[in-house]
């Protein structure tokens, strides 16, 4: 039992590490400790880009059910954020310094050993394939700061002019006008803050604006960024009907462009909507209900021509998030200001290893480490062989697409997919469940699947650890040879 706590613990941890995952209610547990295999993983084929995020620390007000890394101040000095974004964005493009490894495979594992050369090549040029504004609320930094930063990115890296370029707004910051300044400032998406377009349920979470606000916000958005404006909802409020979410859903419907995010309200521990949900002043939703209103939202947008291309997304006519599938795709992304996490190879410092990093938390406390050093980093860690295989699985699964042989190559070129889950095992049992997919195109979640992962993931996780724990130690014969087979793998 404590052992399937320390997985879930685990699930919910790597779940936390998305970059604007940072909030002070979602520190990382700690996982088991587990030694990498040795054998070597070589980095995705050497990305040329990375993605990169932008976090805004700040709101007006704070939301009910809000855990999110956001401060709400009386007097802000913009200015002083501002040059610490830029500064901060310029120093973590030159140490990641997105360029192709000329040596080519290099070996994380073989990075341990000081006799093997590091990579040596000389950094080149970065080239950022999409920015994500979040936050917070970015939609209260002016276009001027949103401009600053952007052309910072451009001037110390390559950012194309095809770039997804993507801001969180809420409905109370924007205006026609706003949102007409930042597409100036170089902003081609937007994602708003919808939540609900009840204004009793808008009222009991918090938000700052009405439905009628709400409305006018994506109907300004979907004039300026046609086919591009996303909305975020929320389901599973306390008290919501079935019938109360379908008629939220139906009225999303008719304002929506061609981008869904659905999220399932969570009740965050610390934030005053989890109190009165405990105080019994709100009644806590039944999950059997929660499970029914996902399937509903599920069965309506694919019935209206959306593909559900990730647990919480839903896209027609091809508007994927660019920037979100490199999070689950693990390519490599940056992650900028309080509290931002990162995935990268410091190539400009010639390293050859995908660092995890996450930035300081509290914005005044990083904006002296920035101002000092450059940045504020508060933490890097190489991430081992199984961590990154960990994440990848994680990930990876939440999308349609799974996670292709290709991929899975780059982070594990000795053991593939099949090696690892096509043996009699929990991936096997999991396909005979109709739950998971393994074939030509890789290792994916059905639909049903899809609904149910994060009870999937700890017998995956679990499984490819022992895979990985078997390759490390092969159980020997007689004349040792399944051992030396193995080692024989070792130092290439
Ligand atoms: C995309 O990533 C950003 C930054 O991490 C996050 O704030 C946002 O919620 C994500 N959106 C989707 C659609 O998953
Ligand atoms: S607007 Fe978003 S980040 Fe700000 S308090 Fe509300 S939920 Fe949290």
């Amino acid at each position: 039992m404590a052992a399937a706590r320390g997985w879930l613990r685990k699930v919910a941890a790597l779940a936390a590490a998305l970059p604007g995952g940072g909030g002070p209610g979602r520190a990382a547990a700690p996982g088991p400790a587990v030694e990498p295999a040795p054998e070597p993983v070589q980095q995705a084929a050497a990305p040329a880009t990375a993605a990169l995020y932008v976090h805004w620390p700040y709101c007006r007000k704070r939301c009910s059910y809000c855990n999110f890394n956001t401060y709400v101040v009386r007097a802000l000095d913009e200015a002083a954020v501002r040059a610490c974004l830029v500064r901060e964005a310029q120093t973590l493009l030159r140490l990641s310094q997105v360029h192709r490894c000329v040596s080519g495979v290099r070996s994380e594992w073989a990075l341990l050993r000081p006799s093997v050369p590091t990579c040596s090549s000389p950094p080149s040029a970065c080239s950022v394939s999409s920015v994500f504004f979040g936050g917070g609320t970015p939609s209260l930094a002016s276009p001027g700061t949103v401009a600053a930063v952007l052309e910072a990115v451009a001037g110390a890296a390559h950012l194309a002019a095809a770039a997804e370029v993507t801001l969180e707004a809420n409905p109370s910051s924007a205006s026609t006008s706003r949102l007409a300044g930042f597409r100036a400032a170089g902003v081609n998406r937007l994602s708003i803050g919808v939540q609900s377009l009840d204004d009793a349920e808008l009222r009991m979470l918090g938000r700052e604006h009405t439905a009628a606000e709400a409305r006018q916000a994506v109907e300004a958005a979907r004039g300026l960024f046609p086919g591009r404006t996303s909305m975020d909802l929320l389901f599973g409020l306390p008290g919501q009907s079935r019938d109360a979410w379908a008629q939220r859903l139906e009225a999303a419907l008719e304002l929506c462009d061609d981008h869904i995010s659905l999220y399932q309200l969570t009740l965050e521990r610390g934030t005053a909507l989890a109190a009165q949900v405990r105080g019994g002043a709100l009644p806590a939703p039944p999950q059997d209900l929660l499970a029914d209103m996902y399937e509903t939202a599920r069965n309506v947008l694919v019935a209206t021509g959306f593909r559900h291309y990730e647990v919480s997304n839903f896209a027609r006519k091809g508007a994927l998030s660019t920037h979100n599938l490199s999070y689950w795709r693990a390519d490599e992304y940056i992650g900028v200001g309080p509290g931002a996490h990162g995935r990268f190879v410091l190539r400009g410092e010639g390293g050859c290893s995908r660092e995890a990093r996450v930035q300081t938390l509290e914005p005044v406390t990083w904006m002296r480490e920035v101002q000092s050093h450059g940045h504020g980093t508060r933490s890097r860690a190489v991430l081992k062989p199984l961590e990154q295989l960990e994440e990848l699985l994680t990930l990876g699964l939440r999308t349609d697409e799974g996670i292709t042989h290709e991929r899975w190559g780059h982070f594990s070129p000795q053991l593939s997919l099949q090696d690892v889950f096509g043996e009699p095992g929990e991936a096997r049992a999991l396909q005979q469940s109709g739950w998971l997919v393994l074939d030509s195109g890789g290792l994916r979640c059905t639909w049903a699947g899809l609904a149910v992962l994060d009870s999937l993931l700890p017998d995956l996780l679990w499984q490819l650890q022992r895979a990985l724990g078997a390759a490390r130690c092969p159980p020997r014969d007689k004349e040792g040879r399944d051992a030396e087979a193995v080692s024989g793998n070792d130092g290439q």
